[in-house]
């Protein structure tokens, strides 16, 4: 089971559907950030209708934390006034995919940046507050009502239209996974008043390490070039920012070794030239002849003349961090089965009675480019999951994709908790 660095989510599931109106989400986790509004009826078996932009952050926003903030705020003062006008006052949820001490439904302070990012002062800070501040200083009105990570945002869309979700699984730029935990399992959280009786667990997953993982030369290498050196194993071995990497580095190795790519091999030194994309592009080329591989090294790292024998050799090194990343996130989900028993084990124990117990349905919510976006990557996970978990309990575990999952579900959520804090009367806590 792999439970390094739990960071409780002070958030219950609890939805009734019972919701209703606009409200608003900042997804922010990687280079983009998205902007969303949100529709919502009472009774309504779905979202009735979403709007979701864009937007790229410009390199040199990221040196201070008010330069971040400012233009995050800013983008969406904007968004709003073009959508419901400039005096709107909606829920906001927003969407924090960063290791996060939360100190409440709405607030929370950052532990440290992951996936490259690293604005110097925003450690240790409340990025509710930093937001909520520029949103003043932008003349807004919104203010942040929750505060999310990716993961739970999609848990909380996964669990709004499948009531049998337990967990939620990111495999993005980033990998991480949040589940629902009995709140008397949670020793730091006893005697926590809760509607529900559970509890949603960040695991932080990224930050998993055990010397049972299967570190090579090349982890070791690629954990040298980043700025968070030592930390995230797990997530260095599994998600998008990475994989392309730790392919490369291994052409590297083989380029110095040996003379398969000719002379024209220099651009393999340039740390992270080969993203994740070509990687997947590589393993996705079914021509006879690798026409896409041969363009790719040709045309992206400057090595004319690979001979088809070569280009096998890198399509196959291309799969192997595939495959070796899809199965330690199978792996890391039949985890956390096994932590709620749902791997099978528990009707395997009782089939030794009288009666055997049917094993229940499980749904894990699942959100992140590698999953949707490549499709041998989510063969190999789907692969490794039946051989881990066997057929007859792969069956009841379904994996949902949850499209925007983190920036709607963090919507739903804001949308609750201000239904409740209105129905307590505007106080702050509460429980969703
Ligand atoms: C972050 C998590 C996040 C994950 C996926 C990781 O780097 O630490 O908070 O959920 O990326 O975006």
């Amino acid at each position: 089971c792999i439970f390094n660095s739990h960071i409780e989510s002070s958030m219950v599931m609890h939805f009734d559907r019972d919701e209703e109106g606009v409200c608003y989400a900042i997804d922010l986790g990687g280079m983009d950030f998205r902007v969303l509004r949100v529709e919502i009826d009472v009774g309504s078996t779905a979202v009735i209708n979403q709007r979701v932009e864009t937007h790229a952050i410009p390199e040199e926003l990221m040196g201070t934390s008010q330069d971040l903030f400012n233009f995050v705020a800013l983008t969406l003062k904007n968004f709003v006034e073009r959508e419901d006008g400039k005096d709107a006052q909606k829920p906001l949820g927003f969407t924090f995919s960063f290791p996060v001490r939360q100190n409440s439904v709405s607030s929370g302070s950052l532990i440290r940046w992951t996936k490259g990012f690293s604005v110097g002062d925003t450690v240790g800070k409340d990025v509710s507050q930093c937001l909520d501040e520029a949103l003043a200083r932008c003349g807004s009105n919104m203010r942040v009502t929750a505060l999310v990570n990716d993961t739970v945002g999609t848990l909380a869309l996964g669990h709004y239209y499948y009531k049998d979700t337990v967990a939620a699984v990111i495999i993005g730029a980033g990998t991480n996974a949040c589940y629902i935990e009995r709140i008397d399992a949670i020793i730091k959280s006893q005697g926590l008043p809760t509607n529900s009786g559970g509890m949603v667990v960040n695991m932080e997953w990224g930050n998993f390490w055990s010397s049972h993982l299967p570190r090579t030369p090349y982890d070791i290498s690629l954990d040298d070039e980043t700025q968070n050196r030592n930390d995230q194993g797990f997530e260095k071995m599994i998600s998008g920012i990475y994989l392309g990497e730790i392919a490369r580095l291994v052409l590297q190795r083989m380029a110095q070794e040996s003379d398969i790519f000719g002379d024209g091999a220099e651009s393999l030194s340039t740390p992270f030239i080969l993203s994740t994309p070509y990687l997947a592009a590589i393993c996705e080329d079914d021509s006879q002849d690798l026409s896409e591989v041969r363009r790719i090294l040709q045309e992206h790292l400057k090595i004319p003349n690979a001979p088809l024998k070569t280009r096998r050799l890198v399509v196959k090194i291309c799969d192997i961090v595939t495959h070796r990343a899809a199965r330690l996130a199978a792996a890391g989900i039949v985890g956390i089965l096994k932590k709620l028993g749902r791997d099978g084990s528990a009707s395997a124990a009782s089939s030794s009675g009288r009666m055997r117990e049917q094993p229940k349905e499980t749904v894990v919510a699942i959100e992140g480019s590698l999953y949707q976006e490549y499709p041998v990557f989510k063969e190999y996970l789907d692969e490794a999951l039946v051989e881990i978990l066997g057929e007859e309990v792969a069956r009841t575990v379904t994996l949902r994709v949850m499209v925007d999952g983190p920036g709607t579900g963090a919507a739903l959520m804001a949308a609750v908790h201000s239904s409740n804090r209105q129905q307590q009367g505007g106080g702050g806590g509460g429980t969703i």
